[in-house]
């Protein structure tokens, strides 16, 4: 009977091996396993054997039984590693998702040649920046209230992550190199985050320092922009406001491009905010090393993000859907 199990057994170990396709193999699973297979007819026999060799015996097909459905199973997986790798050449192929730049990077490479064309060159500064720069030598001093309203992540006491891109503008003195052209755009952080606001967004700064600069000077660029970015018929303002690092200061607004300056429930009275500008401070000229008796300057400072949506007229109700990743809000552009 031991022999009988063990030939059973190689018999059908090696006609596993030999298999050549699933139906084969599906075969010789009913012939050696099934219920009128082999190894069961030897089980069905042993009850005319006395008890002690029926145990014996029994064992010794269960042992043969769990090699042989070993042998299946890793023949079965053969066979499926196989398929994989087969390749149906007349099978229509899988289109290549074509990707595109991300909104925000769309902005600023329209942004920068607008800037370019009138001579302003792009520079960028460190995000991690000291305090010095963010805020002191913007006419900001330690402990000064103003500085609230850039609600700032503090690495340490002297180093931020910095809150707007004007900590560009004494770096930027500081080279020594005049007149100044300079746009730099970077990316910001604030402890915000609610509809209007992400923890993390893009600014555009623009620098110009030169002799006997106006504020008409910087009213013909805000035009000149505003046109070239969000088209010929629309139109920009300044209202009177505060920076502690310009005098005088400005906010400065576009005419909507839902209602096109009439008033709607977007805009509410046909203007939205672009962001903040004004006369360079003659107190940061000096922390720039730059004499305010002879040299003069303006200075700009808007949201790409913001800029963004005013130009596509886009009424996102939450600006943070910009940075959530989900491909069917950015599929859209
Ligand atoms: C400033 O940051 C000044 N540095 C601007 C400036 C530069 C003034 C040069 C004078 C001279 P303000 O905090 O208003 O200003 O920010 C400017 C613009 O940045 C805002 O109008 C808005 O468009 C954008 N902005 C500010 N905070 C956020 C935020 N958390 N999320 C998205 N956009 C923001």
């Amino acid at each position: 009977m031991e022999e009988k199990i063990q030939k059973l057994t190689s018999s059908a170990l090696t006609q596993i091996n030999q298999a050549q396709n699933k139906i084969q193999l599906e075969d010789l699973r009913i012939q050696h396993l099934g219920k009128k297979g082999d190894l069961t007819s030897v089980l069905k026999s042993l009850t005319q054997l006395p008890i002690e060799q029926r145990k014996k015996i029994g064992k010794l097909v269960n042992l043969a039984k769990q090699e042989i459905i070993t042998a299946f199973e890793r023949k079965e997986k053969t066979f499926e590693v196989e398929k994989a790798a087969w390749i149906d050449v007349t099978a229509p192929g899988v289109k290549l998702q074509i990707g595109h730049l991300h909104p925000v990077t769309a902005a600023i490479s329209e942004i920068v040649p607008i800037f370019e064309r009138i001579g302003f060159t792009r520079t960028s500064y460190p995000e991690v920046e000291l305090d010095y720069y963010a805020f002191e030598a913007l006419n900001m001093p330690k402990d000064h209230p103003a500085r609230d309203e850039w609600e700032t992540f503090y690495i340490t006491n002297d180093i931020v992550l910095t809150p707007h891109t004007s900590s560009g503008q004494v770096r930027e003195m500081e080279k020594g190199k005049l007149p100044i052209r300079m746009l730099n755009i970077a990316k910001c952080y604030r402890r915000q985050s609610d509809v209007s606001h992400t923890p993390m967004f893009h600014q555009f700064e623009g620098l110009l320092v030169d002799r006997y600069v106006s504020i008409a000077n910087l009213k013909g660029v805000l035009d000149y922009f505003v046109k070239a970015f969000f088209g010929p018929s629309r139109k920009s303002r300044i209202r009177p406001f505060h920076f502690r690092f310009t005098e005088p200061s400005f906010e400065v607004d576009v005419t909507c491009g839902v209602c096109d300056g009439v008033g709607c429930r977007l805009c509410k009275q046909g203007w939205l905010e672009l962001g903040g500008a004004g006369m360079v401070h003659p107190k940061v000229l000096e922390f720039g090393k730059i004499d305010p008796t002879i040299w003069s300057g303006f200075a700009f400072g808007w949201g790409v993000e913001r800029a963004y949506m005013m130009k596509e007229s886009l009424k996102i109700d939450d600006i943070r859907i910009l940075y959530e990743n989900d491909m069917r809000f950015l599929e859209q552009f």
